[in-house]
């Protein structure tokens, strides 16, 4: 589909979405059948090998956010950083030396120690059984449950991975790049562009570290003293404010930075976005219509989440003979 057609088609898509949904919330045609799409991953993939699977994954992410809230939206940040490299094979959990996870791109990623926990709890009850990677979808799931986000079914089977490489990770985007870029980069994952503005709404929750929108302050294009002149000036006032150390962090969402809603769109219009890349998808022609749609209709951006968070789970996933069930998820399996 061309860029344009696509754009249309996708806008057509939001706009009908309240329709849709009435219809599938009463059971009408719009449901689709969740294996419908020919991979071999299944709802029921460990009814009976693990049938406390998810029941320990909720369990722990709820013990996790009641100690400390903000590594719910680490999670969900974990599980893209993970499939955006590779694939959902948990390459970005493996702790060697030269792997993703050693990666610069990596050093503000959190909730290795969550993963962890979740995966020696499963090898106590069923042992050899649970990949990391599926691991990391479900938390993600209920990290996003935890902070007022929507639940969704998860299809599971997939297979560790056993290379990760530094390198690799550095292709993730980190805030600076074009529409452009970031189109191609989710197309690359097999993501469109309505994925592309539905999952940047993740930066509805968590935060930031300063060094990433240091650039977007100060000397500004290597002009001295000149800022981004796409941010609202009292929102660059407080930034200033708060961002004396690149080590301390700001909101992503400045207006309801621990709620799940579409305030992250809103924000956008009223030139409120933390990263350049938010702020350009309200600015570029491809994109804004869409960021528009989402901002003024929140149970749609809260469906399509759902709906782009199950396409992510889906990227470059390994089956079978292609990947392994670690036990540990630090480390690739030694026999
Ligand atoms: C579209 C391209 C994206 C870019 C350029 C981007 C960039 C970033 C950056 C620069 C940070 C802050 C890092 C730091 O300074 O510590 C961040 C945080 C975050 N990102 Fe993204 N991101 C993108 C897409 C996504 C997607 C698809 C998700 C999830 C589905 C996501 C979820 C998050 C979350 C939840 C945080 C906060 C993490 C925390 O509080 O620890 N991002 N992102």
């Amino acid at each position: 589909m061309k860029p344009s057609s696509s754009l249309s088609f996708h806008l057509l898509l939001l706009l009908l979405l309240p329709q849709l949904l009435m219809a599938e919330y009463a059971g009408g045609p719009y449901q689709k059948a969740p294996d419908d799409d020919g991979d071999k991953l299944d709802k029921h993939y460990y009814a009976r090998s693990c049938p406390s699977f998810e029941a320990i994954v909720g369990s722990k992410i709820a013990h996790w956010h009641s100690v400390d809230p903000t590594l719910s939206p680490g999670l969900i940040r974990l599980h893209f950083h993970d499939c955006a490299v590779r694939g959902c094979d948990a390459s970005i959990l493996l702790d060697n030396p030269g792997g993703e996870r050693r990666s610069p791109v990596s050093a503000t990623l959190r909730g290795f120690h969550v993963i962890d926990d979740i995966k020696a709890e499963i090898e106590r009850r069923c042992p050899k059984t649970v990949s990391c990677a599926d691991i990391l979808v479900a938390a993600a799931r209920d990290a996003t449950l935890m902070v007022g986000g929507p639940y969704w079914g998860n299809v599971y089977g997939r297979r560790d991975g056993r290379v990760s490489i530094a390198q690799q990770a550095e292709a993730l985007p980190k805030g600076r790049e074009s529409i452009t870029h970031l189109i191609d980069f989710f197309e690359s994952m097999g993501l469109d562009i309505l994925d592309l503005v539905v999952l940047s709404g993740a930066h509805t929750v968590g935060r930031a570290t300063c060094q990433s929108i240091q650039y977007r302050l100060y000397n500004y294009t290597g002009v001295p003293s000149k800022s981004d002149p796409s941010i609202n000036p009292r929102y660059l006032n407080y930034l200033k404010r708060k961002c004396r150390w690149p080590s301390a962090y700001v909101d992503l969402d400045a207006t309801t930075p621990t709620k799940f809603d579409n305030a992250y769109y809103r924000n956008l219009d009223n030139r409120m976005g933390l990263l350049s890349t938010d702020q350009l998808l309200h600015s570029d022609s491809r994109t804004g219509p869409l960021v528009a749609a989402l901002s003024s209709q929140p149970m749609v951006f809260v469906h399509q989440f759902a709906r782009s968070m199950k396409n992510l789970a889906d990227t470059m996933v390994l089956e079978g003979d292609e990947g392994e069930i670690r036990t540990n998820c630090n480390f690739v399996n030694e026999y």
